[in-house]
């Protein structure tokens, strides 16, 4: 069911869940402070309970709000990488829920850029849970339309268009003055340790859970296989039937193929979209030429390991 923003902003003060657009996948929000509307979420998603979810707020000065300490290194991040692809878990406040933070001592918070839900923010004045808004471990959304095949017809989406960014967010811990990368994602960890001045801690200061980093994540049904050539696709396509390939730049490979794009942006803008399109093709395999193993690429050759992990 598509609803409009007025319509989206209403719900979410109610209590329901709507599911929005951001720059990096559609999220399945609801009010952070409501208990129920969480429970709603992780029901909708068939999401495990000790999962926790990222809350999206309108600008940094809601950041108070939420997390316990705000150390200056944390300050320095949000205001390079915000509103943007970029997720900061930080120490939590007390009366932060613990459906939302899944019983860690810490909240994941994040400003986005995507102009429709930056308004819808602001206007509904809430501080919006919103994990990706598909079934646990199926393939991320990116349009309105892969929602809906996703979770069904009935759940309330708000259409801001296709997804600009098109991987989720980068995640970065800070406790005190260490850092670490708990996700890949388009702001690399280059970009990051440059602003922050320094390298990831290797030190984990606080292991969570974080089973974003569940091997077996974003999905596709078909059986997938990451290859590292063109020359391996075509051999495995030579002894296999019903095959269809993603690859990098067009090649004859021998059987029906989709291509990514050579540079990170354009490949991770159209990398659920292909993959929702090849999966839909109902083929026995999905063969994934293997992209550049370098920083810029690392959020889009984490989410292939992810999709085609045995
Ligand atoms: O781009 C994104 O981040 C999208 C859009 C909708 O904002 N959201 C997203 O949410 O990818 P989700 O729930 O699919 O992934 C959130 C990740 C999970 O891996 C979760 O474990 C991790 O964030 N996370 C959330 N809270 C955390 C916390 N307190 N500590 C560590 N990891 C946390
Ligand atoms: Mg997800």
């Amino acid at each position: 069911m598509r609803v409009d923003l007025q319509q989206a902003i209403h719900m979410l003060q109610q209590g329901q869940v709507v599911a929005i657009p951001t720059e990096t996948v559609y999220g399945l929000a609801a009010d952070a402070r409501n208990d129920e509307a969480l429970r709603q979420i992780y029901g909708i998603k068939e999401r495990p309970a000790d999962n926790p979810l990222i809350v999206h707020l309108a600008n940094i000065s809601q950041v108070s709000d939420w997390a316990s300490d705000f150390p200056p290194l944390a300050q320095h991040l949000a205001k390079a990488f915000w509103p943007g692809p970029f997720t900061l878990v930080l120490p939590a406040k007390e009366s932060v829920s613990h459906i939302v933070r899944a019983g860690e001592p810490t909240v994941a918070l994040r400003v986005p850029a995507h102009p429709l839900t930056q308004q819808l923010l602001q206007a509904c004045g809430l501080g919006l849970a919103a994990p990706s808004a598909n079934k646990y471990t199926h393939l991320s959304p990116t349009t309105a339309a892969h929602v809906e095949a996703s979770l069904g017809e009935e759940v309330a989406v708000l259409d801001g268009g296709a997804c600009q960014v098109g991987i989720e967010s980068t995640i970065v811990s800070v406790a005190g003055d260490e850092w670490q990368l708990l996700r890949h994602g388009m702001i690399s960890e280059l970009a990051i340790s440059q602003v922050a001045g320094k390298p990831a801690s290797r030190v984990a200061t606080h292991t969570p859970k974080a089973p974003g980093q569940h091997l077996l994540h974003y999905s596709p049904r078909t059986p997938s296989l990451l290859l590292d050539s063109v020359e391996a696709i075509q051999a495995f396509v030579a002894r296999h039937e019903h095959c269809v390939a993603l690859l990098m730049q067009a090649t004859e490979v021998g059987c029906p193929s989709l291509v990514l794009g050579n540079t990170p942006e354009v490949a991770a803008e159209l990398l659920y979209s292909q993959l929702h399109r090849l999966d839909a093709m109902g083929a026995k395999h999905l063969l994934i030429h293997a992209v550049p193993n370098s920083n810029e690429w690392a959020g889009i050759r984490d989410r292939l390991q992810r999709a085609t992990y045995r």
